[in-house]
Parts: C-alpha cells; sequence; structure tokens
C-alpha cells in the first residue's frame, strides 16, 4: 500500500531531505513550500516531488491546499510539520512583528497543517504526525525569545496529540535537531557561528539526511508504539 506523505517546507533544507528520503521508502510525497518558485521548481525537476504553494500560517489557505493534494495523490496519512523560520533578535531589540510572524509559521502553522488531515486519519485509523522542533526549543537560546517559544510549543503539541490520537492508530512524535547544515544555519554570522560549532561535543553540524532518516523511522508502519516522543539529534550538545 501506498503512504501518501505532506511535508511543509519540503523543497528547501532539512525538508528537502525528508521529501526525498520519504520518497526513496516508497511514499508518494507532496512537499509545499512558501515563497520561492524557482527553487521549488528546481526541486521538483530533481526529484519528481511534487511541490505545493501556500503559507502554513494561514488556516485557509492550509485547508485549501491540503485537499487539493488529497484530490492528486489521495488521502494523507502521514504529515511532516517541518515548515519553519527565524527572525533572531536580543528580546530587547525584538518587535512585536518578528515575535507574531515567527508564531504563525512554526505554532499556529503546526496547528493549520494537521488540524485538517486528522479527521481523515481519525477515519482511516491510522496516521503519522512529526513535528521538526528544535534543540533551541528544549534548551532556549539568546536572541530566540521567538523560535525558542514556538519550538517548545511543538512538544506541548505533540505530547498532546499523542494522547488524542493513540487509540485512532494515530502517533504524534518530535525531533528536535541540533544545529544542521542548512541556510537557516549558515544565516547566523559566521564567528557565532563558529563558536556554536566549538560548543557541539560531535565538532561538526548535522546533516540534513540525519534528520530525514529519523523521520522515516519514525513515520514507519512498525513504530507504533513510539507516541509523544522526541528524538534529540544534536551531536551530544544538548541533553533533555
Ligand atoms: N550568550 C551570552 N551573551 C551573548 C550570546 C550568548 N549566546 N550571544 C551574544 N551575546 C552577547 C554578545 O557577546 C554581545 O555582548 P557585548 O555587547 O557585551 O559584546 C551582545 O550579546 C550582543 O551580541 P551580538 O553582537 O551578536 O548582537 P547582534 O544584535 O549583532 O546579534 C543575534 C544578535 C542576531 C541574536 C546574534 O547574536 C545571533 O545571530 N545569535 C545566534 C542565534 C542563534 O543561535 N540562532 C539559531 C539560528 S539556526 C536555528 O534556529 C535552527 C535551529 O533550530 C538550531
Amino acid at each position: 500500500m501506498t503512504r501518501i506523505a505532506l511535508v511543509t517546507g519540503g523543497s528547501r533544507g532539512i525538508g528537502a531531505a525528508i521529501s526525498k528520503e520519504l520518497k526513496s521508502k516508497g511514499y508518494s510525497v507532496a512537499a509545499t513550500y512558501a515563497g520561492n518558485d524557482e527553487k521549488a521548481k528546481a526541486f521538483t525537476e530533481e526529484t519528481g516531488i511534487k511541490t505545493y504553494k501556500w503559507n502554513v500560517g494561514d488556516y485557509a489557505a492550509s485547508k485549501e491546499g491540503i485537499a487539493q493534494v488529497e484530490a492528486d495523490l489521495g488521502p494523507i496519512d502521514t504529515v511532516v510539520a517541518n515548515a519553519g523560520i527565524t527572525r533572531d533578535a536580543p528580546f530587547h531589540r525584538m518587535t512585536p512583528e518578528q515575535w507574531q510572524e515567527v508564531i504563525d509559521t512554526n505554532l499556529t502553522g503546526v496547528f493549520n497543517t494537521v488540524h485538517p488531515i486528522w479527521p481523515g486519519m481519525r477515519e482511516r485509523k491510522f496516521g503519522r504526525v512529526i513535528v521538526i522542533s528544535s534543540i533551541n526549543g528544549q534548551k532556549g537560546q539568546f536572541g530566540q525569545v521567538n523560535y525558542a517559544a514556538t519550538k517548545a510549543g511543538d512538544l506541548g503539541i505533540v505530547k498532546s496529540l499523542a494522547q488524542e490520537g493513540a487509540r485512532a492508530g494515530i502517533t504524534a512524535n518530535a525531533i528536535c535537531p541540533g544545529y544542521i547544515a542548512t541556510e537557516m544555519v549558515m544565516a547566523i554570522d559566521e564567528s557565532i557561528r563558529d563558536k556554536i560549532i566549538a560548543g557541539i561535543p560531535a565538532g561538526r553540524l548535522g546533516e540534513p539526511e540525519e534528520i530525514a532518516r529519523c523521520v522515516a523511522f519514525l513515520a514507519g508502519e512498525d513504530s507504533g508504539f513510539i507516541n509523544g516522543s522526541t528524538i534529540s539529534a544534536n551531536g551530544a550538545q544538548f541533553f533533555v
């Protein structure tokens, strides 16, 4: 049976690696993106994975987009809420706009992504919800009051969903990546990034594929008793 997976923010960074990993495991994959048409087109050409454009922070757009994916591919049984942004600034300089943008995408975006898919999972008695949180949701981070709040909130979402979905055959789990070699991490000032890497016992950034393999594991049909948990993949930078 072909499983249908939706990966938000699935055409770039960690999301692209997740989309490709699931495709290689036989899933029919839809990847969403927010803005960059050219990169999404190139991704589809390279991988054969269909992309869909909507803003995960917009409930109506998410619902409509998900309906389109289901019309094209079939009912979604695996959803990876991966789309996320940073608007880093020390708290005393963080603007209400920087706060709100991050909340809308990283936290409300998870609600908007999972909520329209959830009833179908309940009816079919199977579902896999995987939320990409962050090490910084676990430990906090200088300059990321907004981001850390959303990523900690994501953990609350999965622990609650896990309890609600368990009897319906649905699992909800989180992955907390550490610092991974993506555009998001490369955007940090080089001198700050070097200090961060020096604080990672593994002595390197993680690779997107290392997170993608965690997703594939949690998505597996034989992972049904793993529910409400968090995989920390951070090169020993932080222990919960
Ligand atoms: N702890 C304590 N003090 C710190 C600090 C830290 N981690 N980082 C900076 N400071 C101090 C600096 O030493 C400096 O002090 P002085 O003025 O006394 O020298 C002061 O705070 C100001 O620091 P900056 O010069 O860096 O301030 P800035 O305004 O230029 O930049 C910032 C602020 C944008 C938050 C910048 O510090 C930064 O980019 N930090 C990295 C934040 C980070 O790790 N983001 C993760 C992005 S990747 C991601 O989010 C993916 C994921 O899930 C892991």
